[in-house]
């Protein structure tokens, strides 16, 4: 997100509003007055009748250039910044210009008659002629910014607000993902978590917000969001989430209720799941099954997540061997994808994350899949546009899946592209020797042979997906994981419906077919191995109809 550089005559709140915004956003203010009062050892007042309006607009000029190149900053700029253009030129660079405006009769009001201001105090008229003369002087200077905003009638709450709503506007994407008439928002942009407290505000939600996390995101994603909604006066309580997959368990969910229990959490709050796919899948089971559900937000802090975990409220933990088997269909109050909170993702994991990107490009958005094919080395550069396009552009897709179906009963089931191989290859490879993305891919590029092996996809489709997973780094082929486990872990999945595997199968890039039967026989030869379990239960008695 931009920094905000508040500009505008002496008298319009600069400091005031500066400081309430800054605030709000847990960001740093800036007063650049006061960094030259402080450079000089003396006031404006002073520095004026000593040294000359010139000397002091060239101190200002270097205090600009310095705070210019700050982040999540607000800047109260002196009332004169606006007459050298190279100030306007550092200051516009990284931060939205936002000019507070007021009138003549409401800035004689506030600085009085005999006002301390060096500028006011002339030898040829009153106060009103001078600051007349000057604001006709400045007016132009002062209309050319990003946002005005007048403060004449407005309290500085009001005009923060206004400030805060412009930078909602202009600072994130924004996907709506409606389920059952409740729309569940997905901000996506650089620096916005900032944003999320008032955001959250707005939902209603009480003032208990627990932070489900772990440490080692303390720095990039937990300090900061904690400080901005202490600055909106929640109160939090942290619970800290170890890593990996072993935590999407039910004694891990158990031990976070157990904490919530005895921090009194009531069913007005809101539980904030800050993490990858784990801690959202984790944490929105919780939130789904705590007091009968709480208020739930998604922070994802992986690509993995922002793309993919993060949206649609499947939520869950694994149990007896076998992934999300206990779960709930839960949606987020709104989901923040703070793209700035990947620059401490490890290379693997943003790789790992690749996996949905592509998974989502092949089974429905083609341009997508030339987008990344064209920009693969920004991506994993971590260029924040790029990174935000995706984001979107998977949102999105997404979105459109879920609202079409949300409990998997029909269109949804195209998302499990990849993942019916997918799964048991993670689980066949201890949910630890390959990231759930990397066992992703690898499942991606058995299923495309099955598709081409059916005579639903051509070979030309299979090879550029192939290409672009193994040029994102991920693996294609089972490697040293043994076939039989992954056959163990397909006869528990889900999919598998009276013994006969269904799965979702490319046709092209950006088309599938949502239910394809595969003969038991294929999935062997393309797993390499011939298992003698067979995915076809055992016929067992019938179940017995039971009385009302
Ligand atoms: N609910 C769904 O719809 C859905 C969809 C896809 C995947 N998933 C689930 O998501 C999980 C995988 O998610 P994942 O790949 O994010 O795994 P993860 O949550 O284990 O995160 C991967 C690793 O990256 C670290 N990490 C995350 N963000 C970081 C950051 N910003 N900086 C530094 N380190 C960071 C984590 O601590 C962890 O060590 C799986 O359990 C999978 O089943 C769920």
């Amino acid at each position: 997100m931009r920094n905000v550089v508040l500009i505008g005559f002496m008298g319009t709140g600069k400091s005031e509003i500066g400081q309430l915004l800054a605030r709000r956003l847990g960001w740093t203010f800036i007063d650049t007055d006061g960094r030259v009062e402080s450079r000089e050892r003396a006031t404006v007042a002073q520095i004026f009748a000593r040294r000359g309006e010139e000397y002091f607009r060239a101190v200002e000029a270097q205090v600009v250039a310095d705070v210019a190149s700050r982040r999540d900053v607000v800047i109260a700029t002196g009332g004169g910044v606006v007459l050298k253009p190279e100030n306007m030129m550092h200051l516009r660079r990284g931060g939205w210009i936002v000019s507070l405006t007021a009138s003549v009769d409401v800035l004689v009001d506030r600085l009085g008659e005999a006002p301390t201001r060096p500028l006011l105090r002339s030898p040829s008229g009153g106060v009103r002629e001078q600051l007349g003369r000057l604001l006709d002087q400045r007016r132009p200077l002062y209309r050319d910014a990003d946002l005005l905003v007048d403060v004449s009638d407005a309290t500085p709450a009001r005009v923060v607000e206004a400030i805060v709503a412009f930078l909602r506007a202009r600072d994130r994407m924004t996907i709506p993902v409606r389920v059952d008439d409740r729309l569940s928002p997905v901000h996506i942009g650089d620096g916005i978590l900032a944003l999320l407290p008032g955001d959250l505000s707005e939902t209603g939600a009480g003032r208990q917000v627990v932070i489900l996390s772990h440490r080692g995101l303390e720095p990039v994603a937990g300090a900061k969001l904690i400080a901005a909604l202490k600055a909106w006066d929640y109160e939090t309580l942290e619970v800290d989430m170890p890593v990996g997959e072993a935590t999407k368990s039910l004694p891990a969910a158990a031990r976070v209720y157990t904490r919530l229990a005895r921090a009194r959490i009531d069913r007005a709050s809101t539980l904030i799941a800050v993490g990858g796919g784990v801690i959202g899948d984790v944490g929105g089971f919780v939130a789904a099954t705590y007091m009968r559900g709480i208020r739930l937000v998604q922070v994802p802090t992986s690509l993995l997540a922002m793309v993919d975990s993060s949206i649609g409220g499947k939520t869950g933990v694994n149990h007896a061997g076998v992934k999300n088997l206990v779960g709930a269909f839960y949606q987020p109050a709104l989901t923040v994808a703070d793209v700035r909170v990947l620059s401490t993702l490890p290379d693997r994991e943003l790789r790992s994350g690749l996996a949905e990107v592509i998974k989502t490009a092949v089974i429905g958005d083609a341009t997508l899949f030339d987008h990344v094919e064209q920009h693969l080395p920004a991506i994993l550069r971590k260029e924040t546009g790029v990174l935000v396009e995706i984001i979107a552009r998977c949102a999105a897709f997404k979105a459109r899946v879920v609202e079409a179906d949300e409990r998997e009963q029909s269109e949804r089931r195209i998302l499990n592209y990849g993942h019916t191989i997918g799964h048991a290859v993670e689980a066949a490879a201890g949910f630890s020797r390959l990231t759930h993305g990397e066992a992703i891919a690898i499942g991606m590029a058995l299923e495309a042979q099955i598709s081409q092996r059916l005579g639903i996809a051509a070979s030309s489709v299979v090879d550029r997906q192939n290409k672009l997973l193994a040029r994102a780094g991920l693996p294609t082929t089972l490697g040293a994981v043994n076939r039989r486990a992954v056959w163990r872990a397909m006869a528990l999945d889900k999919k598998i419906r009276d013994g006969v595997l269904r799965c979702p199968l490319p046709v092209g890039i950006g088309e599938v077919v949502r239910e394809q039967e595969v003969p038991d026989k294929l999935l062997q030869e393309v797993l390499g191995s011939a298992p003698s379990i067979s995915l076809r239960r055992r016929p067992g008695p019938r179940p017995r109809r039971l009385r009302a």
